[in-house]
């Protein structure tokens, strides 16, 4: 498996894998909107045979609480649970290592069982909820 590094998804074939993801999480009723996809954040690519696009793993840097985050993360159906979100989620290890952040941060909407089991088993632990409030129209 090959693995790339971009600063931004512009230009890169990341951007559409990384929108099919959305779209995915939108179908699935796995986003609700509060998490919006943005061609700045920084993306992996994970590539198999011929250069083929597999998955994406899309994290912005968080200087300022020494932490990178994980915005989204995708695998095509057809190579799931092959690795390829393990061997995208230890490359963002090592860029983290390099950039000197100590914690890795992530979120997944409670009903996404599939996604909290894929970070669990890379040791990530559930630590917080967050709430949201609607503001009702005047
Ligand atoms: C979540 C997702 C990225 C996981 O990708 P993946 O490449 O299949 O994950 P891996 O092959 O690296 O799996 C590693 C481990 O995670 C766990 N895991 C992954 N998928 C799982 C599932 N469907 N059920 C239970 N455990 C699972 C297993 O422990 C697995 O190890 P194993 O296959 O040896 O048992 C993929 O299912 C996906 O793209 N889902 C749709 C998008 C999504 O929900 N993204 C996350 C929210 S942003």
């Amino acid at each position: 498996m090959e693995i790339r590094h971009y600063n931004n998804m512009t230009r890169t074939p990341a951007l559409a894998l990384a929108v099919e993801g959305w779209m995915w999480l939108v179908k699935k009723g796995h986003t609700d909107g509060g998490f919006v996809l943005n061609w700045e954040q920084k993306a992996i690519l994970a590539l198999r045979e011929n250069a083929v696009p597999v998955g994406v793993l899309t994290w912005s840097d968080q200087p300022w609480n020494a932490s990178v985050f994980v915005n989204l993360a995708y695998v095509k159906l057809a190579f799931r649970r092959t690795g390829v979100h393990t061997a995208m989620f230890d490359a963002l290890v090592e860029r983290a290592r390099e950039l000197g952040r100590p914690t890795i941060l992530s979120g997944a909407m409670k009903t996404n069982n599939v996604s909290r089991h894929a970070m669990k088993a890379q040791g990530r632990v559930e630590y917080a909820v967050m709430t949201k409030f609607d503001v009702p129209p005047a």
